[in-house]
């Protein structure tokens, strides 16, 4: 029986603007939206809508086989400055953060 893939690949997306690496908050904001880290890092309302005032501030509970042992539910964390955030952070130790690999 042969398969026919219905799904067709959208269109690739305009070219984007090369970042300013000398600007390191423009280049920040670049990377943030590379990584598409909104979309875990913002809590979203009873729509799915990511709630502007809470860009980034965490708290969206994500459910799945995270450990391997069937579905369990964890909440993103705050990556504002925020006290409850990264206020704790220095560049070293963010960079280490992401970096691990379990
Ligand atoms: C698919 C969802 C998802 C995406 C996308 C995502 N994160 Fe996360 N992130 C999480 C979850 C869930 C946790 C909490 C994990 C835990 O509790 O062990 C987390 C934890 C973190 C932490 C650890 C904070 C701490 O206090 O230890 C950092 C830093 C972080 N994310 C940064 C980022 C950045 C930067 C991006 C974008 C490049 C990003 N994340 C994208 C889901 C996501």
């Amino acid at each position: 029986m042969q398969v026919r893939n219905t799904l067709q690949p959208l269109p690739p997306p305009d070219r984007v603007a090369e970042p300013d690496k000398s600007n390191p908050v423009k280049y920040g904001e670049y990377l943030v939206n590379a990584g598409h880290c909104n979309d875990c890092h913002t809590p979203t309302d009873e729509h799915n809508q990511p709630i502007p005032d809470m860009y980034l501030s965490g708290g969206e509970p994500l459910t799945g086989p995270w450990t391997g042992k069937g579905p369990i539910t964890v909440s993103s964390l705050n990556l504002t400055p925020d006290p409850s955030g990264l206020a704790y952070m220095n560049e070293a130790l963010f960079i280490k953060t992401l970096r691990v690999v379990p």
